[in-house]
C-alpha cells in the first residue's frame, strides 16, 4: 500500500495552544514533522472564560469558533510551509478543535469542541475530519478518552503489559495487556496539569510551574490532599471522563476554604501529589501481572518533580516516557487525531467501546470537503 500523509491538530484542556503533527502511515504511523502555535493571550483568556458557565455565551462562542478555526488553519499551513509540501499531498486533516465544555452522563450529556472545520478546509484546501466525539456520545459513550484506540494501535506489545499515561490538562491512562487478545482499558483519572497551571497562574503569575520547581520546594499538606482525594470522581468505576470545568479553580478554592491556612508553595506541592497519586491509584486498579512499564506522554512528562513523584507512588513499575517507544511525548495526541482521520477516511472505527462505554464500535467524525 502506498504510504499516506495525514495531519492531526488539536488543542487540549490546558488551552496552551495548537499542536499539529504531520504523520506518514505505511501503514504504521511515523511522525514526519510537527508545529506548535501558542494561543494569543487575549484568545486564551476568552477560551478560559468559555470553559466556565456564564451569561450570554453565544456571541463569544461564535467569535471564538471562527478565531480558533482560523488559527488551526494557519498552524497547519505553517507546518506545510516548513516541509515544503503542497496541500494536495495530504489525504485529510483530523481536527479535534478546542473543548470548551464536556458534560458526559445524564439525559442531556454533551461535549462541545470549537474551531470551525469549514474555516480550516476553506483556508488549507484540504479535506477536514472533525467532530470526533459526538457520535460516541450519541451511542451512550463518554466521547472520551479517544486516544486509547491509538495507543493500542501503536504501543501494544505481545507478551508485555504496558500502561500509557497522558498528562495533559486532564490525565488519562490506557492499559495495554501483553495478551493482545484481552481487552484494553482506559479512562480519565482526573486533574493532570490543570490545577497545577491554575495555581501557578494565581500565585506565580506564570502559565505553568516549569519542571515542577515551585512544587518541589513545598511540603505536601496531608489533610488537604486527603480531603481532595475524597472527591467521588476518583473512586467512580469507569467508563468515566472529566474536564477542567469540574476540576476548576472553584473546586480547589472549596477545598482550600475548608482546609484553613496552607502556604502557597505547599498548595502547589499538594496539587502535584494529587495528580501523581490519583494516576497511581488508577493504575493499581488494573489487574496487571507483575511489574509493568509505564510510558508517560503529554506536557506533564516534562515536569520532573511530577515524574519523580509518580515513580515513588509506583515502586514496582518503571516510569518512563513514550520517547522510548519512538513517539515524542508532545506529539502523541496530535498523532492520534491524524490516525483518527485516517480511520474515518478508511471507514474504520475510531472509538473503543470498552473505554468510552458506547454501545458499539463506530466510525467517528464528520467530513468537510474543500470543494
Ligand atoms: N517543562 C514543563 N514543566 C512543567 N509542566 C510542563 C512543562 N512543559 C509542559 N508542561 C505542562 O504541560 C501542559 C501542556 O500539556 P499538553 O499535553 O499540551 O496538555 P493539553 O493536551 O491539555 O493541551 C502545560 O500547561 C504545563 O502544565
Ligand atoms: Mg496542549
Amino acid at each position: 500500500m502506498k504510504p499516506e500523509l495525514f495531519i492531526g491538530a488539536l488543542s487540549g484542556t490546558s488551552i496552551d495552544g495548537i499542536d499539529v503533527a504531520l504523520v506518514r502511515f505505511a501503514p504504521q504511523p511515523a511522525l514526519v514533522a510537527s508545529h506548535f502555535v501558542a494561543y494569543p493571550e487575549a484568545l486564551r483568556r476568552e477560551l478560559l472564560a468559555l470553559c466556565v458557565p456564564g451569561e450570554n455565551e453565544i456571541d463569544p462562542l461564535g467569535r471564538a469558533d471562527v478565531q480558533v478555526g482560523r488559527l488551526f488553519a494557519q498552524a497547519i499551513n505553517e507546518l506545510l510551509a516548513k516541509v515544503a509540501l503542497p496541500p494536495s499531498e495530504i489525504c485529510a486533516i483530523g481536527s479535534h478543535g478546542q473543548t470548551i465544555r464536556h458534560r458526559p452522563g445524564g439525559a442531556t450529556a454533551f461535549t462541545l469542541q470549537i474551531g470551525d472545520p469549514n474555516m480550516i478546509t476553506a483556508i488549507t484546501g484540504i479535506t477536514v475530519v472533525a467532530d470526533f466525539r459526538r457520535k460516541d456520545m450519541a451511542l451512550g459513550g463518554q466521547g472520551a478518552p479517544l486516544v486509547p484506540a491509538f495507543h493500542e494501535a501503536v504501543f501494544q506489545k505481545q507478551g508485555a503489559d504496558r500502561i500509557v499515561v497522558n498528562i495533559g490538562g486532564i490525565a488519562n491512562v490506557t492499559m495495554l495487556p501483553g495478551d493482545t487478545a484481552a481487552p484494553i482499558a482506559g479512562f480519565d483519572t482526573g486533574p493532570g496539569n490543570t490545577l497545577l497551571d491554575a495555581w501557578s497562574r494565581r500565585v506565580l503569575h506564570e502559565p505553568m510551574d516549569r519542571d515542577g520547581a515551585f512544587a518541589a520546594r513545598g511540603k505536601v499538606n496531608g489533610e488537604l490532599l486527603a480531603a481532595m482525594q475524597t472527591d467521588r470522581y476518583f473512586t467512580r468505576t469507569p467508563p468515566k471522563s472529566t474536564g477542567p470545568e469540574y476540576f476548576s479553580m472553584e473546586w480547589l478554592q472549596r477545598h482550600l476554604s475548608a482546609a484553613g491556612p496552607v502556604a502557597e508553595v505547599d498548595v502547589q506541592a499538594t496539587l502535584l501529589a494529587l495528580t501523581a497519586q490519583t494516576i497511581a491509584d488508577a493504575i493499581r486498579r488494573f489487574p496487571s501481572i507483575g511489574p509493568t512499564d509505564i510510558f508517560v506522554c503529554g506536557g506533564g512528562a516534562h515536569n520532573d518533580t511530577l515524574m519523580r513523584s509518580l515513580q515513588e507512588c509506583l515502586p514496582s513499575c518503571t516510569v518512563g516516557r513514550t520517547d522510548a517507544l519512538g513517539v515524542p511525548v508532545d506529539w502523541v495526541e496530535a498523532m492520534a487525531f491524524a490516525w483518527l482521520a485516517r480511520q474515518r477516511m478508511h471507514g474504520q472505527p475510531g472509538n473503543c467501546p470498552i473505554v468510552t462505554g458506547a454501545k458499539r464500535l463506530a466510525v467517528l467524525g464528520g467530513l468537510w470537503l474543500p470543494e
